[in-house]
């Protein structure tokens, strides 16, 4: 049931969840690139704060309220709101709330999302808690790795790059632990693995393992990541990625595999790539609005 329901981690999602909102967001295709009309959030508002940066994340929950006839309120400076002047972020949803039908934030805290929902009466959307969870993107992976292999049962998806701060892919980890007979592979620099407890937690429902070199021949699904520089407490610890995936590397993968990215890239994928029939990120970036408009209709309307 998602009517009236927060989204704080992909831990809480259960496969019907998940398969509900990609059975919608299919529906939103053709309205989410403005071809059809279909005004169901009419009169809502939802309101987005972003008091990190964020491009694609705010433009594309901002996008789908405005396709589905609602309208966006909020901010994307922490320096114009209130929280300046010392308001807490409890306090503050006390009035976002009674100014709207649906909350979206982006926040650098862990936590801050789960603290946020309990403050507020209205459905609450976690859009990123620092290195944390970002659920809406793995949903938004989710779909583009149906969309693109057909299934998500029985998949080998490879996760690459700053699996310590990477919020997608501790979101898309859990996701995916409830589809069947997946094999999640981890591999990142030393300093960057993925968090033991989520690796000890994950390992009782689904098959993960880490690899010591980057081998992208078994992958049905590569899916890279930015090196998280602004999570680092000292600058130093880690500064450039431990990889390229170049067209040389490219060319070791499955011929049906697909490369995936949640995106801003820096230096993880030569822009040769691009080119390359695998490469779905600028596909998986755009299905943002779809699935979006989905979840954003089941939690206010519950359809
Ligand atoms: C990601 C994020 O903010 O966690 N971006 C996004 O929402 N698409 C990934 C990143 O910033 O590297």
């Amino acid at each position: 049931m998602w009517k009236g329901r927060d989204v704080i981690t992909t831990r809480e999602f259960t496969r019907k969840d998940i398969e509900d909102v990609l059975r919608l967001s299919e529906r939103m295709e053709k309205i989410s690139r403005g071809k059809k009309h279909l005004p169901l959030l009419k009169g809502k508002v939802l309101a987005t704060l972003f008091f990190e940066p964020s491009t694609r994340t705010m433009f594309s929950f901002q996008t789908a309220m405005l396709r589905l006839g609602g309208a966006v309120i909020g901010t994307a400076e922490p320096k114009s709101t209130s929280a300046a002047k010392g308001e807490t972020l409890w306090d503050m949803m006390k009035l976002v709330h009674e100014c709207s039908d649906a909350i979206v934030m982006r926040h650098p805290n862990e936590g801050s999302a789960r603290r946020a929902a309990e403050s507020s009466d209205v459905p609450f959307i976690n859009a990123g808690d620092g290195s944390n969870q970002h659920p809406t993107q793995a949903l938004l992976d989710l779909y583009t790795i149906k969309q693109q292999k057909k299934r998500i049962d029985g998949l080998n998806v490879l996760l690459l790059g700053d699996l310590k701060y990477g919020r997608t892919v501790h979101s898309l980890a859990y996701a995916l632990s409830q589809f069947e007979d997946v094999t999640i592979t981890l591999h990142s620099p030393a300093q960057l693995r993925f968090p033991a407890w989520m690796y000890a937690e994950l390992k009782e429902s689904v098959k993960i393992r880490e690899i010591p070199s980057l081998d992208l021949s078994n992958a049905d699904v590569v899916y890279a990541t930015r090196i998280q520089k602004e999570r680092f407490a000292d600058p130093t610890e880690y500064a450039q990625s431990a990889y390229v995936l170049d067209a040389e590397k490219v060319a070791t993968m499955k011929e049906d595999a697909i490369i995936m990215h949640p995106l801003p890239r820096v230096d993880e994928i030569a822009v040769e790539v691009d080119a390359d029939k695998r490469a779905k990120y600028f596909r998986q970036e755009a299905n943002g609005i779809a699935v979006r408009m989905a979840l954003l209709s089941l939690v206010m309307t519950g359809r």
